[in-house]
């Protein structure tokens, strides 16, 4: 029988970020991996989420969710079917000539951009400042969503991307429902993955700005990275080992 529950996991500062923690994550998993989909969301790009997996760091995943959700890939790097479409009418260029005069912006390295994530390095960016960069985009015609993580990371993506909506679509080819699945993260790139209807775990490092902006119904785990991951399905579903 397929799985019926899917895991979907932030990586930096959620599953990884703690070594001892994430080895007991894959002893809790190694038993139970048939009765999980396991899914890695993350805002690394998907090249560096498989070496972590082909270097065993990380147990194989049923999907990739990469470049905050605006990629989704299967075990073996294949793009997901039906995915990247919806982003055919977005313009990245556009997205800098808007941003450019944005002198403080401090684009991130050429291995960061995608023709779909645009990504930007900037310190203490203020609730004014982000809200400036979106009416600018919004003024400009670009329907797009402005994430800041860590107080450091700054992406523009389509307003139609994010881990959630990605965990969305895998959800409905896998016909798992909203209710048996569950997310788990810890920064502000996880704030739309934890806001859309899932069984939802912040872990207990986790940032001010996802602390923040997650207002619906979520855990918030006493324990860090990866035990604040084993935590929080163990809220969720009372499984007691
Ligand atoms: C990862 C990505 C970076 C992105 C950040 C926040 O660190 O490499 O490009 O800005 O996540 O989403
Ligand atoms: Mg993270």
């Amino acid at each position: 029988m397929d799985p019926r529950r899917l895991l979907v996991t932030d990586l930096d500062g959620t599953l990884l970020g703690d070594d001892a923690g994430l080895a007991r994550f894959r002893e809790w998993l190694a038993p139970r991996r048939s009765q999980e989909r396991l899914v890695y969301a993350s805002g690394r790009h998907l090249a560096s989420i498989q070496a972590l997996v082909e270097g065993s760091v990380l147990p194989r995943p049923d999907a990739m969710i990469s470049a905050v959700g605006t990629e989704i890939h299967d075990p073996d790097g294949r793009a997901m079917p039906g995915w990247a479409d919806r982003f055919a009418d977005w313009d990245a260029g556009r997205v800098r000539d808007v941003l450019r005069p944005f002198r403080w912006l401090l684009p991130q390295a050429a291995e960061f951009q995608t023709s779909v994530k645009v990504s930007y390095e900037v310190e203490g960016l203020t609730d004014s400042d982000h809200e400036t960069l979106r009416r600018k985009l919004l003024e400009a015609g670009v329907k797009a969503m402005v994430v800041y993580s860590g107080g450091r990371y700054l992406d523009i993506l389509p307003a139609k991307a994010g881990k959630g909506v990605a965990t969305r679509f895998l959800a409905e080819v896998w016909e798992i429902g909203p209710d048996e699945t569950l997310a788990f993260g810890d920064s502000g790139n996880d704030t739309e993955l934890l806001s859309s209807g899932f069984r939802g775990t912040i872990v207990a490092n986790a940032q001010p700005e996802l602390r923040m902006a997650v207002d619906t119904m979520v855990y918030h785990s006493p324990r860090s990275f990866a035990d604040g991951v084993i935590d929080g399905i163990r809220h969720w579903t009372e499984v007691v080992t």
